[in-house]
Parts: C-alpha cells; structure tokens; sequence
C-alpha cells in the first residue's frame, strides 16, 4: 500500500533512510506540518478566552480537533483532556483519581511502560496502597486471583512497547467492572495501529500520544467516562481550568477544561487532529492487516538467521515490533552498526520498561525494530540483510 503514502512523508523522500523506531515516534505527513503551520501563519490566537475573530477561529479549530479525535476513539468530545503526551494523561490519572473507600490496592503488570509503573508505584507509596503486580498478563487465572473487591483502579497496557503482544483486555475490564473497580487503559502503542473503540469496551480512562500515530510532539489524550471526569480532582490549576476564583474560595469548571491549565498547544491539537484524519483516510483496518504481513515476514526472515535471540513469540504480536539480541554483539553496538551501515533507524536498550524487560530475560537491553504502514517488504529486506551480516561477523 505504500510507494504513493510515501511521498506524503517528507523524511521518506529522496533518501535511502529506513525508519524502523515508529514504537518510540513516527514520521509525520505533509499534511500534519501544514495543519501546525497553518495554525501559526493564518490564525495563532488563544483558545477559550478573546472574543475577536481570531481567538473564535483558534476556539472552533481547537475544538473541532477535541471533537475528531474524540471521535476517531468512539468517546464523547466532552470527554477528551489534551495533555503533552500519553505520560502526563497517566500521571494526571494517579494524582486525580481518588481510591474508592474500602479499596487500597491498584492491580498492574509488570510489562508496563515506566509512564505507567512509575505514577502509580509513587501513588501507591504516597498513600499507602498495595501494587498487585501481574506477570503472565495472556494468562487469565492470574487476573483473576489479583483484581478483588479491594481493587480501586487497574492499570494495563493495551499492547506492550517491548514486544508488541497484547493481554486480554476484554475479560480485564469485565473483571475489574464485575469487581467494582475502574481501569485506566494505556493505548500508547495499540491506538496508533488499530481500531480503537472506547464505548465499546468499555473503558474508564485511555491515555495515548499524537507523535506516535504521525502526529506531533507534545500533544496527547486522555479520555475519561463522562461520570467519572467530575470524580476526578483538578491536576494543574489556573487560568482556564475556573468558573469563579474569589480570594477564599476557588469554584473549577466541569469537563475536560477542568484539566487543561493555561494556554494550550492549539497548533498540536491541531497537527493531531490532520493526523487522525490521515489515518482515517488509509483506514485503521487496513493498516492492522498490512501490520500483520510484516509481522509473517519478520517470523520467516529471523527464523532464516542463526545467532539470534528473539524476545516474544510471533503469534502473540499486535503491532509490528521485533525485539532481538545478537548473541555476544552488545544491542547498542548492533544499532549503530545498523545505522551507519544502511541509515536503519532502531531503538537500543530497555525501552523505559526496565520490569519487563527484565522479566523477558533482556535486562542487559535488546535492540528493537518497530514498523508501520509506511515501512515496506524491501526495508525488512535490507534490514535482515544487515542483521544476518554482522551476526555472522561479530556474533556468537
Ligand atoms: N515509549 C517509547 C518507546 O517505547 C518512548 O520507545
């Protein structure tokens, strides 16, 4: 699907770069940056405030990318906070959310991103609660011994940014419902690739990023049940966020205002919103199948390579992230040699999921190539390529 997507990316054109580091950001279309640009060059008021028709074209605009990326998630536009990214929605959830009376432990696992472990590691030290930490997270005899009626919030990745696999989210949020406890979703790697349908399954908070679904830096979402958006104490404060300030007394806003102190990245929200419409246009199903193929190619291809250790089985993977050591060669080593020898972008290290990776067995790091719609059979090609020619020099 991918020689006329392409062109739309300026990073793609011309040369011979292959980017394959789309777990930790992606490129962006021509159509994101004039989206920002324009916001900049036609209209760059402040939202919410002035009543000249500069400020009232920001307000609609603002506003109308709420609405779109509200929508592309199946949630109510009153129910989308912008935040700077998918770890401020999760630090606003641990700090916000007050535990229900009688529940004092928050269940997680331990293939968490750091944005999610770290908030509620400190929450849970802060106010005195048990962490329950699942570690088969497929595995559903283990979710269910964990979530109790003492469960206040669950918090779970929808997939991982490790290795790209998925835990049953389904059956975890009927768990936790049944249980009477909410569950905060982090959708930083599973919104960018798939269709993602927050009435539908039910959830009570999703956090993601815009700069890792061809969006810009500094802009994310948190999507929270309208019921319980008022449950939820104000985070930052000031201006924005207030019906009434008298100097004893402060009254805040309802919705999601309420959470959005100061003067907002409107260019961002903006450039979001373009990116949700790109992603509309080429459609999330399409892109999930396309995901699918290179995700049967990278299995063939490893398998075809020797001094290889491969983290996570092929089968279990949603998203196209593969995850390999070459044995005796150490992964930041492989990453620059990738680099220099054919501009291959992958990521080194422990993908701020020490946990995880530690329980993968890779705590010393791994390298990891991550894909999208944009990459192509013949990257993976050279990418195998380069990988097969230094495990045959370097490895062990
Ligand atoms: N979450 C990003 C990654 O996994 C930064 O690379």
């Amino acid at each position: 699907m991918n020689s006329e997507i392409r062109k739309d990316f300026p990073m793609l054109g011309g040369t011979s770069l292959i980017y394959f580091d789309n777990a930790c950001t992606t490129l962006k279309p021509q159509q994101v940056i004039d989206a920002e640009m324009e916001y900049y060059s036609k209209y760059s008021g402040c939202a919410g405030r002035s009543a000249h028709h500069v400020a009232k074209k920001t307000d609609e605009e603002f506003e109308l990318a709420r609405h779109n990326i509200a929508n592309f998630v199946n949630a109510n536009e009153e129910e989308l906070i912008f935040t700077r990214n998918t770890t401020e929605a999760l630090n606003l959830v641990a700090n916000s959310f007050e535990m229900p009376q009688g529940r004092d432990e928050i269940v997680t696992t331990i293939m968490e991103h750091h944005s999610a472990y770290v908030p509620f590691f400190e929450k849970s030290r802060k106010e005195k609660l048990k962490l329950n930490i699942v570690k088969e997270t497929d595995a559903i005899e283990e979710w269910k011994e964990k979530i109790t009626k003492k469960t206040g919030i669950v918090v779970v990745h929808a997939v991982n940014n490790t290795i790209g696999s998925e835990p049953p989210l389904r059956k975890i949020v009927k768990f936790a419902h049944d249980n009477g406890a909410v569950v905060l979703v982090d959708g930083a790697q599973s919104v960018p690739h798939s269709i993602t349908d927050f009435k539908k399954n039910n959830l009570d908070f999703l956090a993601f990023s815009g700069h890792k679904m061809l969006g810009p830096t500094g802009i994310g979402a948190l999507v929270v049940k309208k019921e319980l958006l008022t449950k939820l104490k104000p985070f930052m404060v000031g201006g924005g966020t207030i019906e009434e300030v008298k100097l004893d007394k402060v009254k805040y806003l309802e919705g999601p205002h309420r959470f959005e102190a100061g003067i907002q990245n409107y260019a961002g929200a903006i450039g979001f919103s373009s990116a949700v419409n790109y992603l509309k246009k080429i459609g999330m199903s399409r892109i999930e199948e396309y995901e699918k193929r290179l995700i049967v190619e990278m299995e063939k291809r490893s398998n075809e390579i020797a001094k290889l250790t491969i983290y996570g089985n092929f089968k279990d993977k949603k998203s196209a992230i593969f995850t390999f050591n070459i044995n005796g060669v150490k992964p930041h080593q492989v990453t620059i040699m990738l680099d220099k020898m054919k501009k291959i972008c992958t990521r080194s290290g422990v993908f701020c999921a020490q946990p995880a990776m530690d329980y993968l067995g890779a705590g010393n790091g791994a390298v990891r190539a991550s894909l999208y719609f944009y990459n192509t059979m013949e990257e993976l090609d050279v990418f195998f390529k380069s990988v097969d020619e230094i495990a045959k020099t370097l490895g062990s």
